[in-house]
Formats: C-alpha cells, sequence, structure tokens
C-alpha cells in the first residue's frame, strides 16, 4: 500500500496527516518479519539514524522515515525513546516537510542537549532542484552547467521532548556545491561545532567543518576533510569525535568501490583514525576501514551515553525493496553497539544493556559436534542472542544455521579462507553471500593453526585475505544477534560485524553443523523478548 504525501506548511497539520496515514499502513503490516528488538517504524520506509541523543534520563532515537509508502519519499523523522538502553517507547513523529526549505524532505541531522535542558535538533531541509540552466552558461566550468543545491542546515528545538518548533534556515546553501547534508552537532569547550557532507563543485567527497558561540549563529571554519579518491563524490553522515587522544572520523562514502571483502554492497560506511585540533583539518594516521561486512549497513551515527561512545546504523537493502516491503514495512537499525579503540581499530559490541531482554536461556552448554551431523540447539524461534566458542577439535567450516532446510541464512566460519560469512542463499527475497577476514577462523585447523600462523608471519600470506602477517591467533568466539528480519554478527571482541538483514520463512530452528571435521564448542542461546513492550496492536504475533 502506498498513500500520497501532499505538503502543507502547517506543521502540526502535516504531522497529523503523516500519523493518520502510517496508522493506515501499520493496520496492514504482516509481523512475520517485523524486528522484535531492532527500531523499526510501525510501517512504512525508514533509513537513517538521526538525532541520537542521551539527556540522562532518556535516549532519545530519531530517523528517516517516509510514513507514507515502503519506499523512500519526502523524509520525516520518526522518533523512540528508552530509558533502560533496551526496551523502548514510541514517540509520535518528531518533523515533517512544512517550510519552504524543507519542502521536499527533512533530511538527517543530529541532537544535543542544551545548558538549560531542551533538545536542540540540526537536520538538513531539502529542496529538490529544478532544471539546471543550460550547459556552457557558467564561464568557469568548461560547458559544466554551475553546481545547484537545495540543501540548508536548520534548526528545531524542542521542550518536552515530545513535539518540536522549527526555527528555520541556520547555515544556508553555501555557493556552488552540489551536495550539502547530514549536520552533526556538538558543543567542544565554549564553542559548538558542526560537520556537514559535501558534494564540491568538483564532484569530491569533502567534510565541512562551522563553528557557532550560541547554537543560532553559525560561521563556516573550513574543509575538515577532502576524499582523496576522485571517485568518491560526497561523503553522507559525517560523524567526528575523540576516543582518548585519537579522533575519528565516520563517513558513508558515495562512489567506493569494493576492495576485497570490503565496501561490496551499494551503500557502506566507514571511518579513519587520525588526529586534529580546533583551527586545523583532520590528519588522518591510519587507511580508512569498513565498520561493517554485513549486506546491510549504512549512514551510522553516534551519541555518548554515560561517557560510552555508542553507534547505531540503517539496516537498508540498497536499491533494492526488502522482502518486508511486501509486508508493508522497509527499514530497521542496528542494535545500539559501544565504540572502542583497541589495537588501532574500531570494535563495535552490542551495548551491555542488551542483555535485559534476554528471555529464556534454551541453551547454556558445551556441545559435541560429531563430522557432518547437525546439532539443533533450539526449536523454532523467531528472536535470540546466540553465543559460540570453539573449545577443541578440527573441521572445514562451522554453520550457524537458523531456519529450516527449506529456508535458512548461515553464519559460517571458513577456515580456508579466514573469514567469517552470512550466507543468505537459502533466504527469501535478498539473497547473496558478505563475509569478513577474521584471523581466529584459521583456528579450525585445530592443531596446525598455530603453525600457519608461524607460516604466515614468516611468509607474510594470510590466506586469501590481506597481505599482512597474521596477528596472533585469538581464541575463536562470536555472538549472533538474530531477529525477526536480520542477524547482526560480532566476531570475538566485536573486531567484525556484519549486519544483514535476512528472511526466512516457517520454522526457525537454531543448528550448529562442523562440516567435514569434529570440534567442540561452548553455545548458548537465549530467546530474545519484545524491546517494544507497549507495542501497537498491529505488532502483536500471531500464536
Ligand atoms: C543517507 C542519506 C542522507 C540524507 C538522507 C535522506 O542515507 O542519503 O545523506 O540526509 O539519507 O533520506
Amino acid at each position: 500500500m502506498s498513500l500520497s504525501f501532499e505538503f502543507t506548511a502547517d506543521h502540526d497539520a502535516a504531522l497529523a496527516r503523516a500519523r493518520a496515514a502510517n496508522a493506515q499502513l501499520a493496520a496492514a503490516v504482516n509481523p512475520r518479519w517485523y524486528p522484535r528488538f531492532h527500531i523499526a517504524a510501525p510501517a512504512g520506509w525508514i533509513n537513517d539514524p538521526n538525532g541520537l541523543v542521551h539527556t540522562g534520563e532518556e535516549l532519545h532515537v530519531f530517523f528517516q522515515h517516509h510514513p507514507y509508502s515502503t519506499e523512500w519519499g519526502p523524509m520525516h523523522w520518526g522518533h523512540v525513546v528508552s530509558r533502560d538502553g533496551a526496551t523502548w517507547e514510541r514517540r509520535p513523529l518528531a518533523l515533517a516537510p512544512s517550510l519552504e526549505a524543507d519542502r521536499d524532505g527533512v533530511f538527517s541531522g543530529s541532537a544535543l542537549q542544551a545548558p538549560c535542558g531542551h533538545l536542540e535538533v540540526f537536520y538538513t531541509g531539502n529542496r529538490n532542484v529544478a532544471e539546471l540552466p543550460a550547459a556552457g552558461s557558467d564561464p568557469d566550468s568548461a560547458g559544466e552547467p554551475p553546481a545547484r543545491c537545495g540543501q540548508s542546515q536548520c534548526r528545531a528545538i524542542s521542550r518536552d521532548g515530545v513535539t518540536f518548533e522549527k526555527k528555520g534556515v541556520v547555515v544556508p546553501t553555501p555557493e556552488d556545491v552540489r551536495d550539502f547534508r547530514d549536520p552533526k552537532v556538538w558543543r567542544h569547550g565554549d564553542t559548538y561545532r558542526m560537520v556537514v557532507g559535501v558534494q564540491s563543485r568538483d564532484r569530491r567527497g569533502e567534510v565541512w567543518m562551522y563553528t557557532s558561540p550560541d547554537l543560532a549563529r553559525w560561521t563556516f571554519d573550513r574543509v575538515l576533510y577532502r576524499h582523496p579518491d576522485p571517485r568518491v563524490f560526497m561523503l553522507e553522515c559525517p560523524d567526528f569525535f575523540p576516543l582518548g587522544d585519537t579522533w575519528v572520523l565516520i563517513f558513508s562514502p558515495m562512489g567506493i568501490r569494493p576492495e576485497g571483502f570490503a565496501h561490496c554492497n551499494v551503500n557502506s560506511a566507514g571511518y579513519l583514525l587520525g588526529s586534529w585540533r580546533p583551527g586545523e583539518s583532520f590528519e588522518p594516521g591510519a587507511p580508512y576501514r569498513t565498520l561493517n561486512w554485513g549486506h546491510s549497513f549504512y549512514a551510522p551515527q553516534t551519541c555518548l551515553i554515560a561517557g560510552q561512545r555508542t553507534l547505531f546504523g540503517w539496516m537498508g537493502s540498497f536499491g533494492r525493496a526488502p522482502a518486508s516491503a511486501a509486508d508493508g514495512w522497509s527499514g530497521q537499525l542496528t542494535v545500539p553497539m559501544s565504540v572502542h579503540l583497541e589495537s588501532g581499530e574500531l570494535c563495535l559490541r552490542p551495548a551491555p544493556t542488551l542483555t535485559r531482554l534476554r528471555g529464556r536461556c534454551l541453551w547454556n552448554d558445551d556441545a559435541a559436534l560429531p563430522a557432518s551431523a547437525p546439532t539443533i540447539l533450539a526449536r523454532d524461534i523467531t528472536a535470540a542472542d546466540i553465543s559460540v566458542t570453539l573449545l577443541a577439535g578440527a573441521c572445514e567450516r562451522l554453520r550457524l544455521r537458523i531456519g529450516s532446510d527449506t529456508s535458512s541464512v548461515s553464519i559460517i566460519v571458513d577456515r580456508n579462507s579466514g573469514t567469517i560469512g552470512v550466507d543468505r542463499g537459502g533466504a527469501v527475497g535478498n539473497l547473496g553471500y558478505r563475509a569478513a577476514p577474521w584471523a581466529p577462523a584459521y583456528r579450525l585447523w585445530g592443531e596446525r593453526a598455530a603453525e600457519i600462523a608461524g607460516e604466515s608471519a614468516a611468509t607474510g600470506a594470510a590466506g586469501a585475505t590481506s597481505a599482512a602477517p597474521l596477528a596472533p591467533l585469538a581464541e575463536l568466539s562470536f555472538r549472533v544477534l538474530v531477529d525477526a528480519g536480520s542477524v547482526e554478527v560480532i566476531a570475538g571482541n566485536g573486531e567484525r560485524v556484519l549486519s544483514s538483514l535476512a528472511f526466512v520463512e516457517g520454522k526457525r530452528d537454531i543448528t550448529l553443523l562442523a562440516e567435514e571435521g569434529d570440534i567442540t564448542v561452548a553455545a548458548s542461546v537465549w530467546e530474545m523478548t519484545d524491546a517494544f513492550p507497549q507495542a501497537e496492536p498491529v505488532l502483536e504475533i500471531d500464536a
């Protein structure tokens, strides 16, 4: 079902109309794949997490939302709130197009708490650029039309955390950029700072910085970072924050090419570590790295929760509809992940508060897995938190399957390629395989693992995945958060994460299988309970 959006300059009326349309869509949602503990809209389309802010009492999460259909369209902001970092309460839609500046969409942005307590929200007002003037009218650009852009940075405030008052444009569109969006604002000493994603006049991806003494008046500071690859034409959703002495610049680059197992989706997001001081540009000190190796991760944003940097991303299917669109909803967020800097890399670990959602413990024991004979850990489960650690033995591949012989998604640890991956070959609609190079996978060689690590370090060969010598093999241990329409795999300490939408039909057993070899693992399986306890009736599951 798809309903039509019509612009109105009355914000309250725009929100009321959008809520009514979304309720109509929600009444028709099929809940079979609807997330039990990931954030999604009651119905319709969502993309980027927006406006993450923890006030001390409440964690606000907003998201890009088209409440009228399961496809991207004029953007609104959806809103949910958590008090415990695990369960969520829905708030009414927060923002809808209603100004000339945001007539074609309230695009992504961020939020912070002002010193006097109210919420400050910054977002991109989007206007679709009308027909460009004829080529050649710009004397400087060798036949190219001048750059045009309809994006400006806008401000809104909320005193009650429920209703939002728009304050209009605070950073108008600069001359001669092609894209200008996704403001991330934070307080740094006495100054407020904003980073914005830019496609420059010469089609390069850049991050610009602005400063403000009071959140109302903003001044251009500098180009904080320009991507060195000329094919990367836009850096969406920049986020910039310190972890200790290191500055982290996260962005979602458009135009980046696949490299080994990384950046294989139409959309992907990653980070640079480096140094920065006010009054300077950002200096990367290490190569760009992907944040997530799964099928479905983009546009992450972070916030601080009691001093802990925490990240949410968007899980979408990029360029094609997810199978769930037929059920009335498209897209969800990842679980909140704590961000840690370890051995020069970011590690992402599910926020510890998520364990509050654990319900029945269905398995918590060692499992001896004889060669090629499946062991069922739990039967017919919709949502689960699973951990597996290799104790002994050797095999070619270790497979954790969610589903049945007819429909399934598998997490595969492969000793030959030294990877951990998500295989959706048996799922519905959105298929494909994604993997991450992960040295502990070589542990499946058993006693030969140490020898192999030694050989690789000596020769510099590390399987098919990297030319760097292998680090000493850490223990092989991973966690999988299974939801009704997704899996999130956290390898080791969070040094590899794969987030994938995955639609499996029918009975969902959790099965372990050691292929071509005998191994013993320690495993645990908890059923996950619903993160929206006061969910709308439409989310009730048929028995
Ligand atoms: C990223 C993005 C942002 C933009 C928003 C629009 O997915 O394209 O750059 O603000 O989505 O929905």
